[in-house]
């Protein structure tokens, strides 16, 4: 069975200022497209064709006018929603149906991840069918995050929800990938102080039955939780930065479609044409030169 995904586009614990927030966060432009499209290409860039979008009820619309059924990347997009934020693992209660005895990849709708070698970190972890992967990522303000600890090996011994004495500098990103039984474990999962089901929680249950492995990405990789105001900007420019020095895109779905052999060079010039005399077309369309 192929492995499905879920993008969280909830109204999840947001840091911007509301008033900023005529719409969904996560269909703010992350420099030229909108951060949706960063979550998106991971998935895509792992393979997985099949995907349910969580967004709140009064957002719903709004993504659908963007990304409609997917059709146009030869990918299936369906929406659910997720009408109070009550935590990240609700997705799993959310999409019970759609997941129907798969495994899945989750991945939140404001997290962006790019490096070297990423593909190659995002298959290996869709191939392992037993279990679940997580990524992990060094930075300065653990205690921000879900913090993991390790010993020696990889080994997990402990993962803390946002610890005030984090036990090291692991944050565990926001891509999760599960096998089938995701949906019965979910079910243990009870409200945490901040009355949210607990991604957390949810990878701790795995971690006791030995089945969680922790991919640690290295310094060549870029994380950007971009859910404050400080993130959004920085991961602006770290996009601006790249894709001016390179003239290549960074997280672009149609050209990750393209890539992927799910769409040909006629579909590609559509979608180009589609937004118009954008610098972002032209690079799309340097793919085909
Ligand atoms: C959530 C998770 C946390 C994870 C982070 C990644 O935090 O609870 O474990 O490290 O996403 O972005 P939240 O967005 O709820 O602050």
């Amino acid at each position: 069975m192929s492995r499905k995904g879920i993008i969280l586009a909830g109204g999840v614990g947001t840091r911007l200022h509301p008033l900023t927030l005529v719409t969904s966060k996560q269909l703010l432009p992350v420099y030229d497209k909108p951060m949706i499209y960063y979550p998106l290409s991971a998935l895509m860039l792992a393979g997985i064709r099949d995907i349910l979008i969580i967004t709140t009820p009064q957002d719903q619309t709004a993504f659908k006018h963007l990304l409609g059924t997917g059709k146009q990347w030869n990918i299936r997009i369906d929406y659910a929603e997720q009408s109070a934020p009550n935590g990240i693992a609700q997705a799993f209660v959310i999409g019970a149906d759609f997941l129907r005895g798969h495994s899945s990849c989750l991945i939140l709708g404001d997290n962006i991840v790019y490096g070297h070698g990423l593909p190659d970190a995002l298959r290996r972890a869709s191939a392992r069918d037993q279990g679940a992967t997580i990524f992990s990522y060094w930075v300065d303000d653990p205690q921000r995050y879900g913090v993991i600890e390790f010993d020696g090996d990889d080994d997990v011994l402990s993962i803390e929800e946002k610890p005030q004495n984090p036990k090291s500098n692991w944050a565990a990103i926001g891509v999760y990938f599960y096998d089938g039984e995701v949906i019965e474990l979910v079910k243990q999962l009870t409200p945490s102080a901040r009355g949210e089901l607990e991604i957390t929680d949810l990878n701790v249950l795995y971690m006791r039955k030995r089945r969680l492995k922790v991919e640690r990405l290295g310094r060549g990789f870029a994380w950007f939780d971009a859910g404050t105001h400080d993130s959004l900007l920085e991961a602006a420019e770290f996009v601006r930065v790249l894709q001016r020095r390179q003239g290549q895109l960074v997280c672009a779905p149609d050209e990750i479609a393209f890539h992927n052999g799910w769409i040909g060079a006629a579909e590609l010039k559509e979608l180009a044409a589609k937004v118009g005399k954008t610098q972002y077309a032209r690079r799309l369309l340097d793919n085909l030169r």
